[in-house]
């Protein structure tokens, strides 16, 4: 590969940005090829390829069924966690996507129609994702970590036709029965979904005793006995494919949109590119794909570009062993993986010096690739030396849908610094600038933003809310994408991303929003006030730890509060947050003008020198809160 091909491929798409992505458009079967790369007269900063129709589910399935690729594995299930492994060819791939969306057909699921899927990660999760795109549905994963009110909180937001769920998941120790949490998120949202559609597994059946309840698993048997053939219905490039919520700042998630074109187009350019593998080749993600990186890498990039993808259910260790992953890459020669550092670091733990590696043959895997959380130096460097393949960190977000910022591994794979995901891709112009949206010079610590426009496959609004979109993302430095991370990119224009600038916090790689549990512990009768913080952890990046005021005369047993709040930010965000500790203090620091030293505490529970800000109310409060830190043994300084 070329010396400087990077530059080049990113000189090219800077002096005529709209003529490169005409061209990769090329890569796409359209129905209508655009003719516009670009209008930006159109919704909220513009719209890509407005003039284009296509059909996503046509261009991960059929056309490599009719062009070469009907035996080709285009899924491989691989559950550890049941004891079950299973082949999908291309060919059997269009046959259940037919039959399910066949079945959303009869329940009158059309264009623009919202279906909520809510499973746990099995081959049925992604035929459901595509038979709604077939249908041009939108469809919204919800990831099964996440509670009933939740679910609500996104039927209500999204109104969907239907529900396409599981009847269970199945997590180390326990099954967790989705459709009892989709009866309760059902009872509580404002929306009724006309059916619920439930694919029956042999763990554990759900009852199907409420009007609107159908055998999902049956209806597509049926369907495809029937040989029920459903054609593609043409969609208009900017028609919404997917919503993804994801954590705010509040508990209001918000409503990720992706489109049709620009999105197929984004992933398959990264395939080649970011990822540089080659049509035929395994590529596994070891996500989930109620998260961002399982509906882009799991489901939608490697079957657009005619890979076989991996969908593994189960966990990086203990399922059966922190060998899991290596056995995986071997027995199904993936070429690439990609996962989070959180799942390295667990490794890591259990297999200190990677003698598992020893018992499987790696010889076909290339790379791995980590993203979703900062990948610190020791993690990557242990992994390259177990794996002795390139470890590749790369920074995205919900919102972008593909990397911002990578090493690309298709076009020349650039010098690794560890701490950087490397460079700025074609399509994200990115810029470090001040509190007042001044650059700032290499080297300084500012608020990261992308230069207007987002490349094709970043989201184009929030769903329903323009006004939140541009209040959340446009308002902040007029002309940019304001990413909410804060970094600064050195010399040789790499990029370094070091924290969030508003409340998210990033807990073993699945983003969470403090302000949502904020909600959940101010809900009870006996707190006054509350603040969350999401303290360093040597497994999972985060966790959060919350902070209690009690109001003044409550008699119940503070450490039987404490329980109650870990509960019910179990049951109403989920275990997924990894809530587990509450404290409960006398007062929080506050600065004069009232705003919580989130901030601060921060720093005190992570062991970190701080400055006493100037603005503080009481210093005297730090100081308390330092002792109760020590006292309860929360973070590295508790511990220390
Ligand atoms: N359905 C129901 N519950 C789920 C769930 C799902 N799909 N996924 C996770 N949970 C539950 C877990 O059972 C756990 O519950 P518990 O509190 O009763 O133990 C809780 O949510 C936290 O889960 P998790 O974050 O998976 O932590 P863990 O302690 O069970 O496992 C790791 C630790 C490191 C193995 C795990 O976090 C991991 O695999 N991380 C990889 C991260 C990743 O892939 N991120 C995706 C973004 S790219
Ligand atoms: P999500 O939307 O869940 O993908 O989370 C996106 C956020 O995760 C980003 O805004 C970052 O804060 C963080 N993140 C993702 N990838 C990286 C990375 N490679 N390095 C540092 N932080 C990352």
């Amino acid at each position: 590969m070329a010396k400087n091909a990077y530059r080049a491929v990113y000189d090219s798409w800077m002096a005529d940005p709209e003529g490169f992505w005409l061209r990769e458009a090329d890569a796409i079967d359209w129905i209508r090829p655009p003719e516009t790369a670009f209008d930006a007269s159109l919704g909220t900063y513009g719209r890509w390829f407005p003039d284009g129709t296509c059909n996503t589910c046509y261009n991960c399935v059929d056309r490599h069924v009719a062009r070469g690729r009907p035996g080709q594995a285009a899924i491989i299930y691989e559950s550890p966690i049941t004891g079950h492994s299973r082949t999908i060819t291309y060919a059997e791939l269009l046959r259940e996507v037919e039959a399910t969306a066949a079945v959303l057909m009869d329940q009158g699921v059309a264009k623009g129609d919202r279906v909520i899927i809510y499973m746990p990660m099995i081959p049925e999760a992604l035929v459901a994702m595509l038979a709604c795109a077939r249908l041009g549905a939108v469809h919204s994963v919800v990831f099964g970590g996440f509670a009933a009110h939740e679910l609500a909180t996104r039927i209500d937001d999204c109104t969907p036709k239907a529900i396409v769920c599981a009847s269970c998941g199945i997590e180390p120790g326990r099954v967790v029965a989705y459709k009892p949490l989709v009866e309760a998120a059902i009872d509580e949202a404002r929306h009724k979904p006309e059916n619920v559609l439930v694919h029956q597994r042999e763990q554990q059946a759900a009852s199907l005793d409420r009007p609107g309840d159908l055998d999902l698993t049956a209806l597509v048997e049926a369907a495809r006995t029937a040989g029920r053939a459903v054609p593609c219905v043409p969609v208009a490039a900017t028609d919404p494919l997917y919503i993804l919520y994801t954590s705010g700042t509040t508990g209001q998630p918000k409503g990720v949109v992706r489109d049709n074109g620009g999105h197929m187009v984004a992933l398959t350019w990264s395939m080649e590119n970011v990822y540089g593998v080659e049509p035929g080749e395994v590529f596994w993600a070891a996500s989930d794909v109620g998260w961002v990186v399982g509906h882009s890498y799991i489901v939608y990039a490697p079957l657009l570009y005619g890979c076989t993808t991996v969908v593994f259910e189960g966990k990086p260790v203990g399922t059966p062993d922190a060998g899991a992953f290596w056995r995986v890459i071997s027995e199904n020669r993936v070429s690439a993986l990609f996962t989070a550092p959180t799942a390295l670091r667990a490794i890591k733990k259990d297999d200190p010096e990677a003698k598992l590696v020893g018992d499987y043959d790696l010889s076909g895997f290339r790379t791995l690739f980590l993203a979703g959380e900062r990948a610190d130096p020791d993690t990557i460097q242990w992994a390259e030396r177990a794996l002795g393949v390139p470890v590749i960190d790369h920074w995205w977000q919900t919102e972008t849908g593909w990397a911002i910022a990578a090493n690309p591994m298709g076009i020349e794979r650039l010098p690794v610094k560890l701490g950087s995901p490397t460079v700025a891709m074609p399509g994200y112009d990115i810029q470090v600038v001040d509190e007042s949206g001044q650059p700032v010079p290499a080297g300084t610590l500012g608020n990261i933003v992308v230069k207007l426009p987002l490349p094709p496959g970043c989201l184009p609004t929030l769903w329903g809310d323009d006004a939140r979109f541009r209040k959340a993302y446009l308002d902040a430095f007029p002309g940019t994408y304001q990413t909410s991370d804060a970094g600064y990119v050195d010399e040789d224009g790499y990029l370094f991303i070091m924290a969030r600038t508003d409340d998210i916090i990033n807990v073993a790689g699945h983003r969470l929003s403090t302000g949502a549990m904020e909600e959940v512990l101010s809900a009870h009768p006996a707190v006054a006030e509350c603040a969350v913080i999401g303290v360093t952890d040597s497994l999972k990046g985060q966790v959060p730890c919350g902070f209690i005021v009690l109001k003044s005369g409550i008699e119940q047993d503070p450490e039987e509060i404490e329980r109650e709040l870990v509960q019910r930010v179990r049951d109403q965000i989920g275990p997924v947050a990894a809530f587990k500790r509450v404290v409960t203090v006398e007062r929080l620091p506050k600065t004069r003008s009232g705003k919580i030293l989130r901030a601060t505490m921060r720093s005190v529970a992570d062991g970190e020198s701080y400055r006493m800000p100037a603005t503080i109310d009481d210093p005297a409060i730090i100081h308390e809160i330092e002792d109760a830190i020590r006292h309860r043994g929360v973070g590295r300084a508790g511990k220390a």
